[in-house]
């Protein structure tokens, strides 16, 4: 069958394992012809792609909580899309559908693991970001991780990011005293003044550790890990008896090579947890897929009230999904990054 234009399904391939922060040449856009849908098939044409920072380790052969990406296949991904051909009695064309379609224009699938979207709830982008994944890792790692409690400071680190956002958010409409830590100014400026946390300090200052502390005079009692490295470093003294620390990421180091240079820091940490009895748990979201119909009950709730903002950072097509993923591990990224593969008739 000839590749036609109409006929071309774009695809973004893991070509190499990146040595520390990924390159060009660790990508390699192909072109398929889009499939045909058997008996018992959907056919999708993805309107969404989510770019996530786990993405990272899936690069990586190393052993972790999920299977990397083999070389020379797809990267994987989250995806929102359209249901353009059906042989699959539950499905039709025209249906809105989240599935995980991966960086590729179009997807053939059974049907398993898909979710119907209606667009008259909320815009379909949504179930990838403040309604999807980021938004449930922060519901379940606040409040059954990190187990809020009455009069707890909260600090959260990647504060203006999909998942930051709504941790600091919640915590707020619970009353409680929310700090977050962000990279540039603006994101500082939007998590005050738009979404209502107390304060915001930079890690890219050279002062974060007094920065941090002037503004947790009272110690801090859950922080919220989206980041590790240096953040933790200013955070680990300031952390209450009894504080809980929910190791949600550690962005910081996704990248690395080898161990930070300098002295072993864990004997001290060792002995911070042991005196000041800490909790440090590291989760992983699907572990909590239980609490899926609560959070989408709550957040989304508050979400269509208004009580709670979300922002996205779109970008357009799937030839810029390497740059803008690249970006993200830069901090670029201002919101929930989605690429917008094809047209979302919705909007
Ligand atoms: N455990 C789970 O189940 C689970 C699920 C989802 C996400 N996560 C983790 O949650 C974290 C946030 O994910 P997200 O989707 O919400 O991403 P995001 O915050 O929307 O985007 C990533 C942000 O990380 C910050 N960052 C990047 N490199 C950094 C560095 N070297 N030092 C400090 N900050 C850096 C940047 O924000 P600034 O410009 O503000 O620095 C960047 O915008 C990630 O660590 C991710 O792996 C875990």
């Amino acid at each position: 069958m000839p590749l036609t234009p109409d006929r071309v399904n774009r695809q973004v391939l893991l070509n190499a394992r990146p040595v520390g922060f990924p390159v060009d040449t660790d990508f390699k856009m192909v072109e398929a012809l889009v499939p045909e849908p058997a008996l018992g098939q959907l056919l999708i044409r993805t309107i969404y792609l989510s770019l996530d920072p786990y993405m990272r380790g899936r690069m990586d052969a190393t052993a972790s909580y999920a299977k990397p990406v083999q070389l020379g296949s797809v990267m994987e991904g989250g995806t929102v899309g359209e249901v353009v051909a059906s042989k699959h009695d539950q499905f039709e064309e025209g249906e809105l559908v989240l599935s995980a379609n991966g960086w590729q224009e179009y997807a053939i699938s059974d049907g398993q693991g898909i979710r119907k979207l209606d667009p008259s709830i909320a815009p379909v982008s949504t179930a990838l970001g403040v309604l999807g994944m980021p938004g449930m890792t922060a519901y379940v790692g606040l409040l059954e991780v990190g187990e809020l409690k009455v009069g707890d400071t909260v600090v959260v680190s990647a504060a203006s990011g999909a998942v930051g956002a709504v941790v600091g958010q919640i915590a707020k409409i619970k009353g409680h005293r929310v700090v977050g830590v962000a990279g540039v100014q603006k994101k500082c400026t939007y998590v005050t003044d738009e979404l209502g946390f107390d304060a915001c300090v930079s890690h890219q200052s050279d002062t974060l550790a007094v920065d941090l502390a002037a503004v947790c005079p009272d110690g801090i009692d859950l922080y919220f890990e989206n980041v590790g490295g240096k953040v933790f470093d200013a955070v680990l003294p300031l952390l209450n008896q009894f504080a809980r620390v929910p190791i949600c990421g550690r962005i910081a180091n996704y990248n690395m090579t080898s161990p930070p240079e300098g002295p072993n820091g864990v004997p001290h940490l060792m002995g911070l947890i042991l005196i000041r009895r800490l909790r440090l748990r590291g989760f992983i979201v699907w572990d909590h897929a239980d609490s899926a119909a609560e959070f989408i009950r709550e957040v989304g709730g508050w979400v269509r009230s208004g009580q709670l903002k979300y922002r996205e950072d779109i970008v357009d097509g799937l030839g810029n999904a390497v740059t803008a993923f690249q970006g993200m591990l830069r901090g670029r990224n201002f919101g929930k990054l989605l690429v917008r593969v094809s047209d979302d008739k919705t909007r």
